[in-house]
């Protein structure tokens, strides 16, 4: 099961990633998570012991490692370099363990047709179609905020995009582009999420306003969640609603998904 996780940015996408994570992985799912972000925070809402986290860093910085692979330095343009470097031992290489739940920090992705033709960008976008092909359990990929960056793979393989939404119309307006540029891509297949809601007329608005797309669910707001963040442990250790509400969004979409497939 491929899922991607978009939306503006501050919802809680990098939070709903990290809950699916550990909820998949505690159902007993091998799961990879794959932090897109160009300030990756993904280790952190996953509650990283320090060690681990210092074992990481995303393959966009990693100069000598493209340079290797591609041919020539990032940042060159002009030059020679090739479009498919070799990418297959790099998820395993570059990758922690914590808690049964694999994390790929990328740096940012542009698959889309604007990114520059350069070597950091001919590498990332092999390594994202090369996850979006492996044969991963659960795989879950914490986008950066727009959806600009989705290209055909994403499209052809992601199983659904969830899109993360505060009960604003402004966060709603943006799900509603994001619907617009996956169904000019042939993506139909969404979900949508309500982050930081206090009580059931943020629920009634966000079931009301959602711009077509159906509602997985919803995470209530907790301060609870800042605490966490600043104690560096894992909202899936720390807030149990929102543990209990993630855990319920996982089994509806693997129930969905297996439902579509038979
Ligand atoms: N349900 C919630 N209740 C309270 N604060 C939240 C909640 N979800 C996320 N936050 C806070 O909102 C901020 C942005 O969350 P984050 O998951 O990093 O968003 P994104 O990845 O979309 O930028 C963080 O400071 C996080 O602690
Ligand atoms: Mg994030």
């Amino acid at each position: 099961m491929k899922l991607a996780i978009s939306g503006k940015g501050g919802v809680g996408k990098t939070t709903l990633a990290a809950l699916l994570a550990q909820a998949y992985a505690d159902a007993g799912r091998e799961v990879l998570a794959v932090d897109a972000d160009p300030a990756p925070c993904l280790a952190d809402a996953l509650g990283l012991p320090p060690d681990l986290r210092a074992q990481l860093s995303p393959i966009a910085e990693m100069d000598e490692l493209i340079e290797e692979r591609t041919g020539a330095k990032p940042g060159t343009t002009g030059g020679f370099f090739t479009l498919n470097p070799r990418v297959e031992d790099l998820p395993e290489r570059f990758s922690v363990l914590h808690r049964d739940v694999r994390l790929l920090e990328m740096g940012s992705v542009d698959l889309g047709g604007s990114g520059c033709i350069c070597p950091e960008s001919a590498m990332l976008k092999t390594l994202f179609t090369h996850l979006l092909f492996r044969e991963d359990d659960v795989l879950i990929l914490d986008m950066y905020a727009g959806v600009e960056h989705l290209g055909r793979a994403t499209v052809d393989f992601v199983d659904a995009l969830v899109i993360v939404v505060e009960p604003t119309r402004r966060s709603l307006g943006t799900a509603a582009k994001i619907k617009t540029l996956a169904a000019d891509l042939g993506l139909d297949r969404l979900w949508l999420v309500g982050n930081k809601v206090r009580g059931e007329g943020d629920a009634e608005f966000l079931a009301a306003e959602s711009p077509g797309i159906p509602l997985l669910g919803t995470l209530p707001h907790a301060l609870d969640v800042q605490t966490a963040d600043r104690q560096g442990i894992a909202v899936y250790d720390h807030v149990a609603a929102l543990r209990d509400a993630a855990t319920a969004m996982a089994r509806t979409l693997s129930a969905q998904l297996e439902e579509s497939q038979s």
